[in-house]
């Protein structure tokens, strides 16, 4: 069967004042149906114009530049925004970091989630409420009736949160694309809410694009791992292998600078320097000033490579796998 999702050499640039910034420049990957994918990178590093660029929602002065991003068999940069409009919210949806970006501060939340099946589906409206009913018990709502009838300031910022993910569930979507959604929750809810949203996707098979800069977060949670580098995917692969095995130098220092248990007292692994101003990027790799096994071969830009077993990376000089077994 062919992949949910194909994007390829992805382009979307920002023209400012001091120069194209390429917030994504040349990013490849794909997505098969049900399964989930952790995209994570350095603030900065192009993420959320990833995501932005699947569902359109890149604003002047961004827009895409160049590249396919095939949805179940539609081209949606060719397609624009009329085949859009028939996808977002019912098809594929989002979720934002800040719920409020979904919710309507000023109307009540069976209004929003009514009118929200209405928009894609023509059902009478006491069946549209008993969905919406549904979802706020699915994403652990209780007493969803008082909730139903409430306002979005009623609720603690969680609450809140669960009820943009209740909306975006709302029409089964194929895809949803998750950005940075539990950051500002305390780590008990984020936990909870991420093996709810996990546990969601797999009854539904519903696919998922869950980014983070936190690479803890989604290592229990995707199937595969993206790792994202100045508008580039560095490293791609399943995310037990990547975590074990880390190959690109820049998804090493990552996941070396991880707290893990046992490690009380010593000091976490930093990566040198700083993410680069994507308006003065280096020739050639574009973490090599950063990186401790750069050398003359680093000038030129590694292509993202597939390795044969599942994986892909970008990098002159990766590391061996068997230098992680034999590690301390
Ligand atoms: N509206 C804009 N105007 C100009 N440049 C922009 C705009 N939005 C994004 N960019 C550029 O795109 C880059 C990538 O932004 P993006 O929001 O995708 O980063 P991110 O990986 O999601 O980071 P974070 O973890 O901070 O959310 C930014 O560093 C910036 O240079
Ligand atoms: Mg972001």
């Amino acid at each position: 069967m062919s992949k949910l999702l194909e994007i390829n050499d992805l382009q979307t640039h920002f023209h400012t004042r001091d120069g194209v910034a390429k917030a994504v420049d040349g990013v490849t990957f794909s997505l098969d149906r049900g399964e989930i994918l952790g995209l994570v990178g350095e603030s900065g590093s192009g993420k959320s114009v990833t995501g932005f660029s699947i569902l359109g929602l890149v604003d002047p002065p961004g827009r895409i530049a160049g590249g396919r991003i095939v949805f179940d068999g539609d081209d949606l940069v060719a397609g624009g925004e009329p085949m859009l409009r028939g996808l977002r919210g019912k098809r594929i949806a989002m979720i934002f970091q800040d719920p409020m970006m979904t919710l309507n501060p000023v109307l009540r939340i069976d209004t929003q989630m009514v009118e929200t099946v209405l928009a894609h589906e023509r059902v009478p409206r006491s069946e549209a409420l008993a969905r919406a009913r549904a979802a706020l018990v699915q994403v652990g709502i209780s007493a969803p009736d008082e909730r139903l009838r409430s306002y979005p300031h009623q609720f603690s910022g969680g609450m809140r949160q669960r009820v943009a993910i209740a909306i975006a569930l709302l029409h089964k979507p194929d895809l949803i694309i998750a950005d940075e959604p539990t950051t500002a929750l305390d780590v008990t809810i984020q936990a909870q809410i991420l093996s709810e949203v996990q546990s969601l996707c797999a009854q539904s098979g519903t696919a998922l694009i869950w980014i983070t800069h936190d690479l803890a977060v989604v290592s229990g949670l995707a199937d595969r791992l993206a790792v994202m580098y100045a508008g580039r995917i560095i490293e791609e692969g399943p995310t037990a292998s990547v975590i074990a095995n880390p190959r690109h130098p820049y998804t090493r220092g990552l996941i070396d600078s991880v707290p893990k248990g046992k490690q009380h007292g010593r000091m976490l692994s930093q990566i040198k320097g700083m993410t680069p101003s994507l308006l003065h990027l280096p020739e050639g790799c574009k973490f090599a000033p950063r990186c401790p096994r750069a050398d003359a071969a680093c000038r030129s830009e590694p292509a993202l490579t597939p390795t044969g077993d599942d994986r892909s990376i970008r990098c002159h000089h990766p590391h061996e796998d068997a230098e992680r077994v034999h590690a301390p």
